[in-house]
């Protein structure tokens, strides 16, 4: 039993729409999933660049921020995963709410915990782009490593060697990182939020 049934919300006069109008533009959730190698943080960290220079709001959550800090008693459980993933939508949904665009790089391999996320915010605020890449290009690849550690059973339950990857059926956007060089997917990623109407108000 803890106090939760005693918190009585304080409704602050300034609201999510108040801060959206003094930046400017709307705020979202653009929600980078896919293997490890991939290319999430490179293209959220590109696409946040772009966004900057064009006088947008915006911060990236990944694993940099987010494991090392608030979920550093986590691990690659399934639970863990999940209770990471519940989290950084909890950080996420924040991020909306102060009126940023924010970005979130993270595997997040299960359909059921990013569903859980788009349903905390706004339809329109939840947008989920699948970094899509052959496991073999990311195995080789292997910026950090772990791929050849995974195959040697040093690293157990990695993503993709021996434990799931779930794709998105109906993801907002689909970017192919072996195919599409960085600039065209920023491209397309930043198309999308002009003619949704993201970048204005
Ligand atoms: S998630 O599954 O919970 O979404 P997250 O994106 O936070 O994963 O972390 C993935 C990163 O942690 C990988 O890019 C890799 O560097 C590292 N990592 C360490 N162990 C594992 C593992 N067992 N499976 C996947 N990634 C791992």
């Amino acid at each position: 039993m803890n106090n939760n049934n005693f918190i009585i919300p304080h409704e602050g006069k300034i609201k999510k729409e108040d801060r959206q109008r003094q930046k400017k533009h709307k705020s979202a959730i653009l929600w980078f999933t896919g293997l490890s190698g991939s290319g999430k943080s490179t293209l959220a960290h590109a696409v946040e660049e772009k966004l900057f220079e064009m006088g947008i709001h915006t911060y990236v959550l990944d694993g940099d921020n987010i494991r090392t800090g608030l979920n550093k008693d986590l691990g690659f459980s399934a639970e863990d995963r999940e209770e990471n993933i519940r989290r950084i939508g909890e950080v996420a949904k924040l991020f909306v709410d102060a009126g940023i665009i924010t970005l979130t790089a993270f595997i997040s391999p299960y359909k059921k915990d990013r569903e859980l996320v788009r349903n905390l915010v706004d339809k329109d605020e939840f947008i989920e782009i699948y970094v899509k890449c052959p496991l073999e290009v990311c195995e080789q690849r292997d910026v950090k490593g772990l791929y050849e550690k995974a195959r040697k059973g040093i690293i157990k339950n990695f993503t993709g060697i021996d434990d799931p990857y779930e794709e998105p059926e109906n993801p907002e956007i689909v970017v192919e990182t072996d195919k599409e060089t960085l600039k065209e997917s920023v491209d397309k990623i930043i198309n999308y939020l002009k003619e949704k109407g993201h970048l204005q108000i």
